[in-house]
């Protein structure tokens, strides 16, 4: 056995996201839109293991259900090994097993996280050692989501959201997720708010020409002050994800009305997040939820982003 084949498995893990800010911009030239975003990794991880192999695959398991993930070279994962061989030009494959965590088309970043996670193990079991800047550059070639879940932390992102400043943030907030049980497509939230903007619905703001997160939210990050945060939460992919599910304003309702501070679409939805002033707080609203047959997770941020796991 060669050097660099003395690894049997590595095991990964990267979070999931909430965007507790979200301005959407213009459309550009790459037909992508210019967001100014800040990002709050949380305890919501993808665990990703690889072994080595000669061809690609992959295959998930976990509670979420990942029935209609594609396994073939179009999965993110796949694509993410794949692009980092062809960097490196490692000839081998790897055989990728996913945990699953991170809801399905939730809007929490999970296909970024299955790529984030995979870069990283299968750097490590190729030993192809690539450096931070290197793996950030694979990183935004993946997915606009994809830099952050490999950074973690708390992050502004500009661009198409993977051009990534940190931002400082203190202490830990405390959230409560109401997971969907559906999913939806992110290219079909942002065209629902680019046909809303055409056609000039009073409730989107237009299009801001540069995008920028407001400046409470940093501060309210730096103060580490759920209640300030609370009063800044905004995301313009929440009108467009509410009018293609209405039936997520009953369960922005529900915890709104059951001790959240606020609620938040994160990302293109469908998952809520909800923002908690402390953990009995999410205790009691997660309690809530369930009895009302939602299925409801308690999560904190921020949390670090991709890194190896030794078992
Ligand atoms: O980068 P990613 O593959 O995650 O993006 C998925 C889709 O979301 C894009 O194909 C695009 O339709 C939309 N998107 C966008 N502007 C962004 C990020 C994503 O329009 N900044």
């Amino acid at each position: 056995m060669t050097e660099t084949h003395s690894l049997d498995v590595v095991h990964a893990r990267a979070p999931g996201k909430i965007n507790v800010s979200l301005k959407v911009g213009a459309v550009m030239e790459d037909g992508y839109h210019d967001v100014a975003t800040a990002y709050q990794a949380v305890s919501l991880y993808e665990d990703v293991r690889a072994w080595h192999a000669d061809d690609f695959s992959v295959s998930f398991t976990g509670p979420i259900d990942s029935k209609g993930v594609p396994v073939d070279a179009t999965n993110l994962a796949i694509k993410a090994a794949r692009l980092l061989a062809r960097k490196t030009k490692y000839r081998g494959g790897v055989r990728l097993e996913i945990e699953k965590h991170v809801p399905v088309a939730g809007g929490m970043g999970g296909g970024s996280a299955d790529a984030a996670a995979t870069l990283v193990a299968c750097d490590a079991l190729w030993g192809t050692n690539l450096s931070r800047d290197d793996m950030l550059a694979l990183c935004a070639q993946l997915g606009s989501d994809v830099p952050f879940s490999y950074l973690g932390g708390t992050a502004i992102g500009t661009g198409r959201g993977d051009r990534l400043s940190p931002a400082l943030a203190k202490g830990h907030f405390h959230w409560v997720l109401a997971i969907a049980d559906f999913g939806l497509s992110t290219p079909t939230v942002y065209s629902e708010l680019d046909a809303h903007r055409e056609r000039n619905v009073h409730d989107i703001a237009p299009s801001p020409v540069s995008p920028q997160v407001d400046p409470l939210v940093l501060h309210a990050l730096r103060a580490g002050d759920p209640h300030m945060l609370a009063d800044a939460l905004s995301n313009d992919l929440q009108a467009p994800a509410l009018h293609l599910e209405p039936s997520l304003k009953l369960v922005l309702e529900l915890g709104e009305k059951n001790g959240a501070l606020a609620g938040i679409v994160s990302g293109s939805g469908p998952t809520i997040a909800f923002l908690m002033a402390d953990n009995e707080a999410a205790i009691d609203l997660q309690v809530t939820l369930s009895a009302a047959q939602h299925h409801a997770l308690r999560v904190t941020g921020p949390v670090h982003g991709a890194r190896i796991v030794n078992d």
